[in-house]
């Protein structure tokens, strides 16, 4: 038989093997595994010392320690087969408890005060009653006699208490997570000092299961929970609408859309929907999805903008909110490639109107949402540092805009004609000042709305940076740079969430324009029309939902705030 090894400094007792390249640490180990076949031993203090037998002192010192180690063994033993046992025990006691509970029939008692049914929102009025709700079961803490849970309807949470034999069912017992279940019982306010959402809880007398989810490896927080990786939770977008955050995110867009509507009714804004498939550009050909229409040419819409202006002379100053398509190929936490788009368009106004317009919608929106109970509780939930912004907003020429972010030190990656990044020889992107003609990128966006910290309003972009019908600023005379009457409105933690103009009233002009651009009129010749019957100054702009909504709740990205949100690549679920 091998001797056994021991090596006192580079052994290991986990690890080892008793061979000379794996022995053990100790002695006494080594005693502990191998007394049985009484091998011969061999010791070293370390790698440098050779091997020799151990002394007969060392011996008898190890002998107490391997003694030791197989008291501990034994105890490890004991303790597992009683730990088996009471496993034993508790999965019999489950097995008859669960048997014993199939011969429990729950009816509902006749005798009992008729039951109200109600949506969780609206209890208030029926504390002390007897109600009957139905709903998902959102939280779940069984405890020995008694089942505490809290049911969601999706338009509030109720907790709820199971107890005597309406907590020893069949069901109740194998209650999960996400299961629908109707519930009935008396509704009481929880006493001083105890919390539970809205102040009471149900006291359930009559209960049964609708739809059972699973539980075990399909349970619902197996397949989703907040350490989920980013792919699977958009994988499984349709269940993470099911948690809090989500929900309220969604409840609050929907306030918000009903708020800007209330808004615009108080302006007489009239609400149009202008069609998704569309056969003309808005925004430049480089963000339009094309798609096969009867066998021509068609696109889903970047902007309903068009539309909007034929309705002013009909409908006079109109708004939509419509979805609008970007096929950029941008991952950025700000872009979608299918948002909701606030659109208006105003007759008779100038620039100065647009913007102050603008300015009142969204000031009075937020005031009217801070002002509704349900709003704002939703706003204080998700940004609780949330403040109405101060009116008047400020605003910045690009021109003005330019030399802040040269005086701030904000710089650009520089690009050569291509519009490729340039690098110098350690591959690092060179970064470069602005000057008059630039776009300003996102990152220095971003940069200037967080150092000023309130809502700006930037105008007067180059007309080489915007869209074809854009009104032009009078020119000083000199071949300088034109500028358009448009402005972009920033908000901190988002950049852009606006985007307008004054548009071309006159019909040549228009035409001009389109020519500049290299865009065909004739398909245009509804919108040229607006100009030949009866032109008028008129201006708009478009809002980004999902951008206001990731301002309003302090969102980290606009895909938080859709409901479905579609990026490059992703259009499930
Ligand atoms: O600045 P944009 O492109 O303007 C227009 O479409 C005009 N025709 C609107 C008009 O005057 N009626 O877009 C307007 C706003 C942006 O400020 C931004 O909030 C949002 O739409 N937006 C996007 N939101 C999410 N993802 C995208 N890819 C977006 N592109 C624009």
């Amino acid at each position: 038989m091998a001797p056994i090894h021991i090596d006192e400094k580079a052994g290991s007792d986990a690890t080892g093997q008793g061979s000379p390249d794996q022995p053990y640490e100790t002695l006494a180990f080594a005693l502990f595994t191998h007394q049985a076949s009484s091998p011969q031993y061999l010791i070293r203090k370390d790698p440098t010392g050779t091997y020799e037998e151990p002394t007969q002192s060392a011996l008898k010192k190890a002998k107490k320690g391997a003694d030791g180690l197989e008291k501990k063994r034994k105890k490890a033993e004991e303790a597992a087969a009683k730990e088996a046992q009471a496993d034993r025990e508790e999965k019999e006691r489950r097995e008859k408890l669960l048997a014993d509970s199939k011969k429990i029939v729950l009816k509902e008692d006749e005798t009992l005060p008729k039951a109200t049914r109600a949506k969780l929102a609206h209890l208030k009025s029926l504390r002390s009653k007897r109600i009957r709700v139905f709903g998902w079961i959102h939280r779940l803490r069984p405890q020995k006699d008694i089942i505490f849970l809290v049911l969601r309807d999706g338009t509030g949470y109720l907790q709820a208490v199971l107890s005597g034999h309406v907590s020893q069912t069949y069901q109740a017992l194998t209650l999960t997570r996400e299961s629908s279940v109707e519930l009935v019982g008396t509704l009481q306010a929880v006493p001083e000092g105890k919390d539970a959402p809205n102040g009471h809880e149900l006291i359930v007398d009559f209960w049964q299961v609708v739809g059972a989810a699973p539980g075990a490896e399909d349970a619902f927080t197996n397949r989703l929970n907040e350490k989920s990786d980013p792919s699977i939770q958009a994988d499984l977008r349709h269940l993470v609408l099911r948690g809090e955050t989500a929900s309220s995110v969604l409840r609050l867009r929907a306030a918000l859309l009903s708020a800007f509507r209330d808004t615009f009714a108080t302006h007489s804004v009239l609400e149009v929907t202008p069609p998704c498939l569309v056969q003309t550009q808005v925004e430049g050909g480089a963000t339009l999805f094309k798609l096969d229409y009867y066998g021509q040419p068609a696109f889903l819409t970047q902007s309903s903008q068009l539309y909007l202006e034929t309705c002013l002379p009909s409908l006079g100053d109109v708004f939509c909110v419509q979805e609008s398509f970007r096929a950029e190929n941008s991952h950025t936490r700000r872009h979608l490639s299918e948002y909701t788009h606030l659109e208006a368009e105003l007759a008779f106004i100038n620039f100065d109107d647009l913007m102050s317009h603008i300015e009142a919608i969204i000031c009075e929106t937020v005031d009217r949402l801070l002002k509704d109970e349900t709003a704002s509780s939703l706003i204080k939930q998700l940004n609780p540092d949330f403040q109405a912004p101060a009116r008047p907003f400020l605003r910045l020429s690009y021109v003005d805009a330019i030399k802040w972010l040269n005086d701030h030190g904000i710089k650009h990656e520089a690009e050569d004609a291509d519009g490729n990044v340039i690098k110098d020889e350690r591959e690092q992107v060179k970064m470069v000042e602005h000057a008059i003609g630039d776009d300003i990128a996102e990152a220095a966006e971003r940069q200037m709305t967080d150092i000023i910290g309130t809502p700006v309003f930037l105008y007067g972009f180059p007309v080489e940076l915007k869209a074809f019908y854009m009104k032009k600023m009078p020119s000083d005379g000199k071949g300088g740079p034109v500028y358009t009457e448009s402005c972009d409105l920033l908000m901190p933690n988002v950049g852009e969430i606006v985007g307008g103009s004054m548009r071309i009233p006159d019909m040549e002009e228009l035409l001009a324009a389109y020519k500049r651009e290299g865009i065909d009129d004739a398909p245009y010749y509804w919108f040229t029309d607006q100009r030949k019957y009866g032109t008028c100054e008129h201006g708009g702009y478009g809002l980004g939902v999902e951008r206001f909504l990731a301002w309003l709740a302090n969102r980290y990205t606009v895909r938080e705030c859709s409901l479905y949100p579609r990026w490059p690549g992703r259009a499930t679920p």
